[in-house]
This record gives C-alpha cells, structure tokens and sequence, in this order.
C-alpha cells in the first residue's frame, strides 16, 4: 500500500513538473510564469547557460559533457550544431530532461547559410538594403531549415580602422548606411513573425562598440567620449533594436574602463531602459570570464555577479552562470528576481520561436533538402555577388574585357575557391563554389580565345601564419623563384594580364587584425615584375578590408575591388570583367594611402588648424597627403554619369519643417547601368565641433543610356539634429551645407538656414 501510494506520488509529481504544450489561448505570461514556477535553480541556471556541440568550435574552449548537461536540464542552449537530424539528436536529450524545456539552438550565420553570399563589407557596398534584406532572409530559410534558431548576426559595429580583421564582418565605417542595413538585416532574419518557422531570432552584435580598438586590435580596449558614441558608433545598434532584434551580444571589449559584459549603464539603463529593448543579451565566447583578465573583477565569481547584474542573461560558453550564481544567490550577492527575470528572457524567445508547441519545428529534413542552395538561393548570391564589387581604377577604359588573342591569370586567386567564400562562412561549403577559373576559361575558349594560368606566388609565404590560418594543403610547395618565372613565361605569351591576388580569408575576420595592410606575402612583387613587361594589367583584388593599394593605383591600368564574394564569386568576378554584368557597387570604407594614416574616415572634423600645404603647422603628415586613396562612397562604372539641376525646396528651415532635395542624374555612357546617389550635410557652427560631412540619405537608381533622373531626397530638421556635449539631441540654428553627389568627394553644394 505504502509502495504504491509513493509511486502515485511520485507520478503525480512528475505530472506537474512536465513541460506541457501552451493550451488553446493561454498567454505566453502565464505559461512561462507556471513553467518558472516548477523550476529549480540548477534548470533556471541551465536557460541561462549556452554551450557549444562539438560539432564546431568558434572560440578557445570546449566542454566535455554538454550533452549531459542538456539531460539534466542544466544547459538550455546549443550553438555551433546544425543539420536536422544532428538538431533532432540533442533536442532529444532536452525531451528526457526533467521539464523538457526545448533547447534553442544558435550558430554564426553571418553572411549565409549554405548559400554564401558576399562579405558583410562588400555586400554593403551594393548600398542596396532590398539586397540586404534578401540575403538574409535566405539565410534564414536555410538556416531555420537546417535545424536553426538563432543567428549572431548582424554585426553593425561601426569601423574606422582597417587594421581590424572584423571590418570584413560589418556594414563600414557610416552610421546612417550602417543602420539601414542593419534594419534591412533585421527584417531579413525575422520575418514578420518568429512564430513562421522559416525565421530566425537576429542577434545584434557586438554590443556595444568593438569596431573601436585602440590600435585595430581585435579584443583591445575601447576609450571614446559619449558624444562620438551617441552620434556615430550607437546609432546601427538601436536601429537594429528598434527594427525588433530579438536578442542582443555583449562585447568581449572595456568601455570606458568597464567591459561591456558587466557594463550596467550599457546594458540596463541605455539599452534597456532608454531603448526599450525586450528581448534578451547573451555574452560574447566566454566574455564573462575573461573580466577577470580586464581586471575589473578578482575571480569568476565576481564575474558572474558582474554580468548578471548588468543585464546579462546567457552566457555563451563560459559555465560561469552555471558554476557561481548558485553561490552568489546563496550570500545574497544576486537575487532570484535578478535570475528569474533573465530565466523569463530567454524562455520567451523560444516561446516567440513556437519551441513549446513543437520543439522539433526546425528538424525537418525534407525542407531542408529543399530549401537549402535552391538555384534561386544560388541566383539571388550571384546578383548580390555583382552589386558588392566596386571599380576602382579603369584608365582607358580598359574593361570590360573582350574574350580574345591571349589573356593570362595570374595569381593564388585565380584558382582558389577556398579563400573566395570568405571568413565565417558558416556551414557553407566552398567546394561548392565557383573559382574565377572556371567561370572564365571556357567563356574565353568559345570564344576561340586562349587562356592561359599561374599561380605565380602563395598568398603569403609566412610560414607561421599559414599554419595559424591552417592553409598548408593550399600553399604550392615550389620555390619563390619557380612561381615566379612560370608567372612571367606566361604573361610574355600573353596580350594583356590578369592579376588575381590578395588576403587569405583568414587574413580577416576574427582575432585577424593586421599592422601592415598592403597585399600580402610577395604579391606586390609578383605584380610589379608582371607590370615591368609592359603589357596591359588588370588587378582583381579579394580581401576582407580596404588595402592600401597607392603602387597598385598609380601602375596597373584597372582594379576590381572583389572582397570574398561567397559561394558565386568566379561567376559574378567573370560577368563583371567580361561586361556581362556592370560595375555599380561604393565603397563603404575609406581606401587610405598607406597604414599610416589609419583610422581614416570622411566624417572627419576641420581641426583648428586644417590643411594649409603651404602652412607648415597645419594638420598634416610631412610624407603623405591627408587625402584617402579612394574616399567613401566612391566607385566607377562601365557608364558614367552627370549631376545637375541641384536645388532645395526651401532655404530656410525650422524645427518640425521638412525639405526636399533634388538633383537630375544623367547617365551620360553607353551602357545601362545604376548609380548610387549620395546627399551629405555639413553643420556649419555647432556648439561642439561638427565632421565636415556626414551621409543623410542615398539613392540607387537604373538609368538606360542618356537617361536622365530626377532623385528626390525627402529631409527634416530631425536630420539635421545631433547629440550634443550634455547628450542632448538637438537642432542648432545656423547656417548648413547641403551636398549631392556621386561619392564623398564629389559633391555639389547649397546653404540652408536653420532658424
Ligand atoms: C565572436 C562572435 C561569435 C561568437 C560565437 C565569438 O568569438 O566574437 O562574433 O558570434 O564567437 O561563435
């Protein structure tokens, strides 16, 4: 009798411990509260908690016994596993928990899923947010359908300094381009409603301000002034924010002298508090435990109180929530409201995800077989593929190329696959993708043309650096010399020459900064030997940051900026330089000169003493101008266009008012082509000192040849207001420039008068 009334007992009390299916019209309040309600520490520690498989590893450490941890309920979230039946697999293990909370599962889509479109960077030279949008819901589709939740994107940090390797991952060095992007992301990722399982939760990264390292050194410390945050490096954050990302990353960098991870004010006042955010911030790759090196707390324990205090509510990776909090709640040094309401955070996003009605939503490898790399996907990757590649130099009009005599490509690019899908390209695979070789040489065959190939030097010879970027089986084994001379038998044999040359994709990305940003390796040799022949050369150039490029810019006779442009690059680089497909990409960050003058942006300030040559204290370098290689914003075409017609609706203004701005565009070449249209305003006198530039709006439109458009650009004093030394978003009265133009450099001008 006894036995059995324990065993009711016993079953009774796993009845109500039972993570059950929402029931018809119950609310996601009351669901979650009954839920935490039957909740002990360890599982509400265990939703706090984020653990990678071991399918993959994006950081330094790995923990054995994640998958007993998700059986026991004390690890709630998986990243870096993907694939329906590998998904299925550890779900399952969360169905044999206790309250069988569903895991949610987050990887790194950045830049596609299985599809691989262009770098973040060169995408957001297409200045096209409908393309950016695209990307990512595609991404999304193949991500969901592949077993995906989450993904740790975008990345909207703002970034001036080319030496950083994560400048490849985000949208440049603009606050407004920046943002629109980072909207168009948004939008991408999550649909209109999470609940539609081809969405994914956006995860906003890296909170805040890690595109600012002092030096370009990824992880190094961010000092900035409130001021420049507010107006330049915050704004991508909160339009992403505002556009409703559901999650947040707290960045492994200090602001300030506090890292962002245990950063109160970030966290709980600006971002909670003044923005409204709802949804719920998970750390970098163990940015808890790494304050420890910061030195603002003494041990992990101290840590964990930091993070969650500061409105931290996951912790990828870093166990430290899992091993302190209990111990921190126990001295009273963290409360139960401080957990709960974290606990409540992320269970309402997997609750957003539909993972209650259906934990397994995401595992279906029917959809999956179709969903993923679909020829539209593919299509969709070779459009975006085109818009991103910006022309940087065509002196004669040198291209497009025309397929005939004998053209030679010469470079560690022109094969390569590998280094062309670009860094964090996620689950793609670039044994998938097409080389600039196989796109180019049957073209050129049909044509009855001849193209001949060499490699003609590694994308670096540094020994240590190949193995840091595990690019042994890539690297040809034969001497300098060897590569070399075979390169120049080849390019004697040929009419003109194609240079394919760059970084590796590892030379970018993550923990990938570098101090010296010119073509790796003996590139710029190869080139200048190639170059001494005499013969016509063309520079395809793959990186994942601006280079400096001067030799380049005064000797080769054109150049393809192609960043990493994903799994169609060979395709979308041979359409461009054959003139199937035509140049209309800008650039998204300045081009400097030389490292030196690093960081360089356009939305610089005068200074007191601006640039005077014949003035020798004046603000400049006794050995190079202060001017950019290539400026912001600019890029040619195979067509060109004419600006004209420049006027304001009104040259007066006041708050609350409206103005329009309206310029005629002409496309003046042969060829229809899309042209990118740039309106900047300069705030002449400020209370605090003003940049001499600063991007409002922009416009890409399809003009047939000797078309002309008339683009109207809709502003208000609201775009003329700034965050003032006290923080204060304010307009100013005072006199303004209005400038219209094809790039940052080039730009008609008016007044307006605010009163
Ligand atoms: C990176 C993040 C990334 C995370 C997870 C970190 O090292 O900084 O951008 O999302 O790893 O892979």
């Amino acid at each position: 009798m006894k036995k059995t009334l324990l065993t009711l007992a016993a079953l009774l009390s796993l009845g109500a411990t039972m993570a059950q299916k929402p029931k018809a019209g119950e609310s996601k309040e009351n669901y979650l509260q009954n839920l935490l309600n039957k909740m002990t520490l360890d599982e509400k520690l265990g939703q706090l908690t984020l653990f990678t498989s071991d399918m993959a590893s994006t950081g330094p450490v790995m923990r054995d016994n994640y998958q007993l941890d998700i059986k026991s309920g004390k690890c709630g979230n998986i990243f870096n596993a993907y694939g329906p039946q590998y998904t299925r697999k550890l779900q399952s293990l969360a169905m044999h928990s206790r309250l069988k909370i569903p895991l949610l599962f987050g990887y790194d889509v950045i830049h596609g899923h299985k599809t691989i479109f262009p770098i973040p960077l060169g995408e957001s030279c297409a200045w096209d947010t409908l393309l950016s949008e695209q990307s990512a819901r595609i991404a999304a589709v193949e991500a969901s359908a592949d077993g995906l939740h989450w993904t740790y994107s975008p990345m909207v940090d703002i970034a001036r300094d080319p030496r950083w390797g994560r400048v490849a991952e985000g949208s440049g060095e603009d606050p407004v381009l920046g943002s629109a992007i980072g909207r168009a992301k948004v939008r991408g990722y999550q649909g209109t409603s999470l609940k539609d399982k081809s969405t994914v939760l956006s995860c906003v990264k890296h909170f805040a301000l890690y595109g600012a390292p002092v030096a370009g050194r990824d992880y190094n410390t961010v000092d900035m002034s409130k001021q420049q945050m507010f107006n330049v490096y915050l704004p991508p954050y909160k339009a992403a924010i505002d556009a409703g990302a559901a999650s947040v990353m707290s960045s492994f960098n200090d602001i300030n002298g506090i890292p962002a991870t245990a950063n109160s004010w970030l966290m709980n006042d600006l971002l909670r508090k003044q923005w409204g955010f709802k949804g719920f911030v998970v750390t970098d790759y163990t940015s808890i435990n790494e304050m420890v090196y910061h030195g603002n707390v003494a041990n992990e324990y101290e840590a964990g109180i930091a993070a969650l205090k500061a409105g931290i509510d996951m912790d990828m990776q870093g166990a430290v929530f899992y091993n302190y909090l209990k111990k921190a709640l126990d001295e009273n040094k963290v409360s139960m409201t401080d957990i709960d309401q974290a606990v409540l955070r992320v269970l309402g996003a997997k609750w957003d995800l539909g993972l209650f009605e259906d934990p397994y939503l995401y595992c279906d490898p029917k959809r999956a077989a179709r969903e993923i790399m679909s020829k539209e996907n593919l299509d969709k990757a070779e459009e975006i593929a085109e818009a991103s590649v910006v022309l940087l130099k065509n002196k004669g009009n040198i291209l497009p190329l025309q397929a005939k005599g004998t053209i030679a490509f010469i470079g560690p690019m022109v094969k390569n696959k590998r280094d062309l899908i670009g860094n964090w390209s996620g689950a793609g695979n670039w044994t998938q993708s097409t080389s600039l070789w196989e796109a180019i040489e049957p073209r050129m065959t049909a044509a009855g043309a001849k193209a001949l190939y060499a490699m003609g030097a590694n994308v670096t010879n540094d020994t240590n650096l190949i193995k840091k970027m595990n690019i042994q089986e890539f690297i040809d084994k034969r001497s300098q010399d060897e590569l070399e001379n075979e390169a120049m038998q080849i390019a004697m044999q040929a009419d003109m020459v194609v240079m394919a040359l760059g970084e590796s994709e590892g030379m970018s990305g993550e923990a990938a900064s570098r101090s010296d940003i010119t073509l790796p390796g003996t590139q710029l040799e190869l080139l200048k030997k190639i170059h001494g022949l005499g013969k016509p050369v063309i520079l395809l150039l793959s990186s994942g940051r601006p280079l400096a490029l001067s030799w380049e810019d005064q000797h080769v006779d054109a150049i393809l900026q192609t960043w990493f442009l994903g799994t169609r690059s060979g395709k979308a680089i041979g359409d461009i330089l054959f003139g199937d497909a035509i140049p209309t990409g800008k650039l998204t960050m300045t081009f400097p000169r030389s490292v030196g003058q690093v960081p360089i942006y356009y939305a610089a300030k005068s200074t007191g003493r601006p640039f005077d040559p014949n003035q020798k204290y004046t603000s400049k370098y006794l050995d190079i101008e202060n001017t950019p290689l290539y400026p912001f914003g600019y890029g040619l075409s195979y067509t060109t266009y004419a600006y004209s017609n420049f006027k304001l609706s009104k040259n007066t203004l006041a708050e609350g008012e409206y103005f329009d701005v309206q310029v005629d565009v002409k496309n003046t070449g042969n060829r229809a082509g899309k042209e990118i249209v740039q309106l900047y305003t300069r705030d002449l006198v400020g209370s605090s000192t003003r940049p001499m530039k600063e991007l409002k709006r922009f416009a890409k439109i399809a003009l047939e040849p000797g078309e002309t458009k008339t683009v109207r650009f809709n502003l208000s004093s609201e775009d003329l207001k700034f965050f003032n030394y006290d923080l204060n978003w304010v307009l100013e009265p005072g006199k303004f420039k209005v400038m219209v133009g094809p790039n940052s450099n080039e730009l008609l001008e008016a007044e307006l008068e605010v009163k």
